[in-house]
């Protein structure tokens, strides 16, 4: 694994000049940040050595390097599903990645489903926390030393200081943001409204297909987290209606300009 790493970490230094200090995960029809990139260079997977190919419709699959907001950024455009069929150790082989390059900040970014009464479709859940639900762990096996500790501390996640931040470029701008907790499960299917009932009791206030594994790996790793769900749908007792995938898509479209705005600002506001 150790060796898969580096030979991929290798191969992305040999196409960019230079490595940024920031990384992104693009979700479900949230690709669009990738247009406020500029200086484009882009990497599709299947050319990348040891990198799994994304297969879900709506996810293209590539990495994108440039500047957002003048700052250079690395954007992965379309992310690994467990449900596609991947195992966790290639679900988050690209976090992995991201730690040989040495980033040091990682921007993750979701379609989920609202399971608080308070919450509208369209609406940015910023993560303060998260459940897990997944029925394999990210971390299960052999530790490596060199990646991180074997019993890694998840009391800050989703770090405080960034979420701050991101809360005070919200309020400045008027961006509505809702605060949550999100529930990682493995999916396919969307919730019965049994489940999202369940997911609500146990502590969650969105559930989604993702990020849990990528926020793991990126804790074990040491990076800073900041995430946030765009919620696409709702998992509120009487508000259930039937979902589909595109539906999700067209909702979360019309979130992320306002989701893109903030982490632009948030990285400017670090690399000051
Ligand atoms: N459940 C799980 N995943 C999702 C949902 C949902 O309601 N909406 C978008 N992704």
């Amino acid at each position: 694994m150790l060796q898969k790493i580096v030979e991929t970490a290798d191969y992305i230094k040999g196409k960019v000049a230079k490595i940024p200090s920031y990384a992104i995960i693009l979700g479900t029809g949230l690709g669009e940040l990738a247009n406020s990139i500029t200086d484009k260079k882009e990497v599709p997977y299947n050319e990348i050595p040891n990198f799994p190919v994304s297969t879900v419709e709506g996810h293209s699959g590539k990495l994108i390097f440039g500047k957002l907001g003048g700052i250079d950024v690395i954007a992965m455009q379309g992310r690994f599903h467990y449900y596609e069929g991947y195992n966790m150790k290639e679900v988050t082989f690209p976090v992995r990645v991201f730690q040989a390059l040495g980033i040091k900040y990682l921007f993750v970014s979701n379609a989920a489903g609202g399971m608080n009464s308070s919450f509208d479709v369209g609406d940015i859940m910023l993560i303060e926390d998260h459940i897990n639900m997944f029925p394999e762990h990210p971390l299960h096996g052999k530790n490596y030393k060199e990646l991180g500790t074997r019993f890694p501390d998840m009391s800050n996640a989703y770090d405080k200081e960034l979420r701050l931040l991101a809360m005070q470029v919200a309020k400045e701008n008027d961006i509505k943001l809702q605060h949550g907790v999100y529930v990682g499960t493995q999916g396919p299917t969307f919730e019965t409204p049994a489940e999202y009932n369940y997911f609500r009791i146990i502590g969650g206030d969105a559930v989604g297909m993702s990020t849990v594994p990528e926020v793991i790996v990126a804790n074990h790793a040491k990076m800073n987290v900041l995430a946030f769900s765009i919620i696409t749908d709702l998992g509120v007792i009487g508000k259930i209606v039937e979902v589909t995938h595109e539906e999700v898509q067209e909702a979360a479209k019309i979130a992320q300009p306002k989701m893109a705005y903030i982490i632009q600002e948030v990285i400017k506001r670090l690399n000051k």
